[in-house]
């Protein structure tokens, strides 16, 4: 009998839906994808702003870490339990548990008290496009417009190139040694629903140890959002654009650009 365990065709009718399925394989995929390439333009942002920064998404930390050591307090929230677990221990080992609280929660319906209020609000890595409606995306803006300090900054980084993927079927995309003697084989498929603007990575990770062979499927799911509709949305929840930026050094944007950065300002 197989081990691989059955996957669905079905679309993940959440973004949330396969983040704690992920979180083992997180930091292993991601070391050898996206690296620490946006981590200086996070850190600096926190660090000019100078107040409480709220990561929406912070995940297993990637970012969380190097931003809490540049900002006096900082607070991350996420959906998924074994991500926030994956971070917990991080914040530990770098002496930070005493200026960092991590919450799990959604962040289409942040759970702070009135009153409570920030300075910077980031949404790094693709965020946003892990909501996967118009109204999830109103909610999330507006959200983060009621828990910011007047002037208080809003930093969005979007993945401009999920309409670009070409749709394949188990593609080994990533191979290699893994912490614990393991060996881990990334196979992905990739499918597009260009109706709802939506990617869907299914992604199977094989890991081995000695003769032993475990398989672990799980989907995600992404929107596919455009600079100008996201500037759209910003200005609706009450945010004026203070820049739009195509790297991670401040470069001007263009439709071209690899990276899409928005920084915002809460009117
Ligand atoms: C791309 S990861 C980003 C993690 C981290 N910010 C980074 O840059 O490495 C997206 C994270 O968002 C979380 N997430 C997705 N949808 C969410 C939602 N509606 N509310 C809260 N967290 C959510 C996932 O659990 C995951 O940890």
């Amino acid at each position: 009998m197989s081990d691989t365990p059955a996957v669905s065709d079905a679309i993940p009718s959440e973004g949330w839906h396969g983040w704690d399925a992920y979180a083992p394989f997180y930091d292993w995929e991601n070391r050898r994808t996206v690296g620490r390439r946006d981590v200086r333009f996070w850190a600096d942002l926190a660090g000019r702003v100078g107040g409480t920064v709220l990561e929406l998404g912070c995940g297993t930390g990637r970012l969380s870490i190097p931003v809490a050591r540049a900002a006096p307090r900082f607070v991350g929230i996420d959906r998924s339990e074994p991500m926030l677990n994956r971070l917990r221990v991080r914040m530990r080992r770098a002496g930070l548990a005493g200026r960092m609280s991590l919450l799990r929660g959604d962040i289409r319906e942040l759970p702070f008290l009135r009153g409570w209020r920030c300075r910077l609000v980031m949404a790094p890595y693709g965020m946003l496009q892990s909501l996967l409606s118009d109204d999830d995306l109103a909610a999330t803006l507006a959200g983060a417009a009621r828990v910011l300090a007047p002037g208080g900054m809003l930093g969005v980084d979007l993945a401009p190139d999920l309409p670009s993927w070409e749709e394949y079927h188990r593609r080994v995309s990533l191979h290699g040694p893994a912490s614990g003697r393991r060996r881990l084989t990334l196979i992905e498929s990739v499918r597009q629903d260009r109706r709802r603007s939506l990617t869907v990575f299914d992604q199977e990770f094989v890991e081995r140890r000695g003769r032993r062979r475990t398989s672990h499927r799980f989907s995600l799911a992404f929107r596919t959002l455009t600079v100008p509709q996201v500037v759209a949305r910003l200005e609706q929840a009450g945010f004026r654009v203070d820049a739009v930026l195509g790297d991670y050094r401040g470069a001007a944007w263009s439709p071209d650009a690899e990276v899409w950065i928005i920084v915002a300002r809460r009117a």
